[in-house]
């Protein structure tokens, strides 16, 4: 069983001392950087040998057992936007493929962060909220996700506030994230703005390239990003960790079967 010291660089992010003078320092930079730029990064989250580990242990399942989820969608994630003509270039429609693995198909250190407390616990104080718990559903809790030579996540809005990802495995080229701060707003969707970044034309775009074992918190609501396509043979491999501010969150059926082909 792999303790915490041996998954995350605890020495510089000390998770395991919430309250301690080091934890509240990292809490205040992280909630700074949330404030300042909608994301925070902790970069070395994940030690060296942790990735390797659960990298091998991703791969063969990757190759194996895992969903190719492939869709057109623009970047609403929605066939239709009461005040918009069909044809607007708000609802240009891009495509994005990768492979999918589900909670039920990841176990090892990945499953290990997900379900340790002081995780969920130095989040939900980043976040600002009171408490975080981990979900229910044995697909969605954590996920996995490979994006092989000229796949991509394509332009979209995170439906939820937060999303908190940990890059388990750079590709050699390509697979930058690209996002477009506050492009809209809870009250203004800002239409011709979001068309005009979908046409490339947005000089607010911004790009960031992560390195493996980098843990990743972002405001994904109002901020429109996307992953390029990859280039080259490495894959990029992401987890994606889901908590909920009320315990026992599940999807419904409709949910899981959209997002991974099955239900659970
Ligand atoms: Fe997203």
């Amino acid at each position: 069983m792999d303790t915490m010291q041996d998954i995350i660089d605890l020495d510089r992010y000390p998770l395991d001392r919430p309250e301690s003078p080091e934890w509240q320092a990292l809490v205040a930079r992280a909630r700074a950087e949330l404030a300042r730029d909608g994301m925070f990064n902790l970069e070395g989250f994940l030690k060296p040998e942790a990735i390797g580990t659960a990298i091998s242990a991703l791969v063969p399942r990757f190759d194996g057992e895992s969903f190719t989820h492939a869709r057109k969608h623009n970047i609403y994630f929605r066939k239709e936007i009461p005040g918009l003509a069909p044809g607007h270039p708000a609802l240009r429609e891009f495509e994005t493929v990768n492979r999918t693995l589900c909670g039920d198909q990841i176990g090892g250190v990945v499953a290990a962060l997900y379900d340790w407390p002081g995780f969920a616990r130095f989040l939900a104080a980043a976040m600002e909220k009171p408490v975080l718990h981990t979900m229910d559903d044995p697909l969605a809790r954590v996920n996995a996700m490979a994006y092989g030579e000229g796949e991509a996540l394509n332009w979209h809005f995170d439906r939820s506030e937060f999303t908190t990802t940990l890059l388990l495995q750079a590709p050699e080229a390509g697979g930058e994230f690209e996002y477009r701060s506050d492009l809209r707003s809870d009250d203004d969707p800002n239409y011709e703005g979001v068309a005009r970044l979908l046409a490339g034309g947005d000089p607010a775009l911004k790009r960031l390239t992560l390195g493996a074992g980098t843990l990743n918190v972002f405001k994904g609501k109002n901020t429109a990003h996307r992953v390029t396509p990859v280039k080259g043979a490495r894959a990029r491999i992401i987890t994606v960790f889901s908590f909920y501010e009320r315990p026992g969150v599940r999807f419904t059926e409709e949910e899981q079967r959209g997002f991974y082909g099955r239900a659970a």
